[in-house]
């Protein structure tokens, strides 16, 4: 079988980084485009090294996806048979107080990338959305069935870009799309040599709870004790990122399904956990205290949230390995030899 070649937007982000990397083990050619924005050429350089003898088939463009003419440029000079869209900006309390940003950058984005595509006849994607989409469900697990709502801009950019793509589909059947709603991604490869590193203060649960472990923050905020659950805090289904990462090699086999149109998979475990039986397992997994402070609940937050699995399952033959044991002593093996990320202790706090 010919040897494929995948572009990669947002490559050198955390989700993207671990994609590139299964997809290089499994043979695939990559392009990665990303403008570094929340992410580090670093990542790029691990991945190779990671990549072994397949270390050659990356190359990596520094650019902006609303950058027309330099997108232009990279599908000029190859010919690519698919897409994995993963390039955006993800921090929901930074889209509340900058939703034009957050249009600007996560959509007009993605309309310039599948205009290039389109023009360069290139109809196969595979996007990044979020179990965001769910809002806070009625009942869980979350099928793909399930109404969609988005309750901040973020959301919002996630929900417009899946419309953008069943319009896309309807308009021209040629095109072959799979959106990904991911669950809540954690963990890092086991190598501990690429993992999440976010800029500034982390949102979310587990780069908070890892920043705590190595003495960068002093406490843990428990957003919300009071909720129905077994231990009063929210539950999510944590997936492990290699899991989420070869969820996408699925995802682009099943493109090659002739039948396919324009299609949506969760990916997550099926289970739940709540965010002390989270913080109990790093504490087991890095042998650390992780003070917390219990405060209420973050606007915007369900109660519980997990994923229905059975369509991934049979329709992409894929399903999660990892358990919240091997997350967490990967996320601590990742943050125990990189505790400031790919940077120093100097930059860490480098906002946008
Ligand atoms: P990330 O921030 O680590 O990676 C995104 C990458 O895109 C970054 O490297 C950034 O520099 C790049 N980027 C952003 N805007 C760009 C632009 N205009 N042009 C070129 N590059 C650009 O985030 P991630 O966690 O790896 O997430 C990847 C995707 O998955 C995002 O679309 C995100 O919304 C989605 N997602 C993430 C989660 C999560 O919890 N991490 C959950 C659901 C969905
Ligand atoms: C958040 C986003 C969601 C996004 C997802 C993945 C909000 C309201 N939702 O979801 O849109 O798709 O991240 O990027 O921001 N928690 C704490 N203390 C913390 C951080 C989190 O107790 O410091 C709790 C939360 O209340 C939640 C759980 O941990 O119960 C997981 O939080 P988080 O990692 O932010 O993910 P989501 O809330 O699922």
């Amino acid at each position: 079988m010919a040897v494929k070649t995948v572009l990669v937007t947002g490559g050198a982000g955390y989700i993207g980084s671990h994609t590139v990397l299964q997809l290089l083990l499994g043979g695939y050619k990559v392009v990665v485009v990303d403008n570094l924005d929340n992410s580090s050429e670093t990542a790029i350089k691990r991945v190779k090294e990671l990549a072994g003898k397949s270390k050659s088939n990356i190359s990596f463009y520094k650019l902006d996806l609303r950058d027309r003419a330099a997108l232009e440029k990279v599908f000029s000079s190859k010919k690519f048979d698919a897409v994995i869209h993963f390039a955006g900006l993800k921090a929901v309390g930074e889209s509340v107080h900058k939703p034009l940003v957050y249009y600007d950058n996560n959509l007009i984005g993605t309309i310039i990338l599948f205009e290039v595509m389109a023009a360069h006849g290139c109809k196969k994607l595979v996007f990044s959305s979020s179990a965001t989409v769910y809002g806070w469900p009625k009942e869980v697990p979350c099928t793909e069935e399930f109404p969609l709502s988005a309750a901040n801009p973020y959301g919002r950019t996630k929900l417009i870009i899946e419309e953008i793509c069943r319009d896309i589909y309807n308009a021209e059947s040629e095109w072959k799309i799979i959106l990904l709603r991911y669950f809540n991604p954690v963990g890092a490869h086991p190598s501990g040599s690429i993992g999440e590193d976010p800029r500034g203060i982390p949102n979310n649960l587990m780069p908070f709870v890892q920043q705590v472990a190595v003495g960068r923050l002093p406490t843990l905020k428990v957003f919300g004790t009071d909720y129905k659950t077994r231990d009063g805090t929210g539950i999510r289904d944590y997936i492990h990122v290699v899991d989420l990462a070869d969820g996408h090699i699925a995802a682009l086999n099943k493109l090659d399904d002739p039948n396919i149109g324009c299609e949506v998979y969760n990916l997550g475990t099926g289970k739940g956990t709540s965010v002390l039986e989270m913080v109990k397992a790093f504490e087991q997994a890095s042998e650390k205290k992780i003070p917390l402070v219990m405060v209420g609940r973050r606007p915007g937050d369900a109660e519980i949230v997990y994923a229905s699995t059975g369509k991934a399952a049979k329709e992409l033959n894929w399903k999660a390995k990892y358990g919240i044991d091997e997350m967490c002593r990967d996320q601590w093996n990742w943050a125990s030899k990189n505790p400031y990320g790919y940077g120093s202790a100097e930059n860490s706090s480098k906002k946008r």
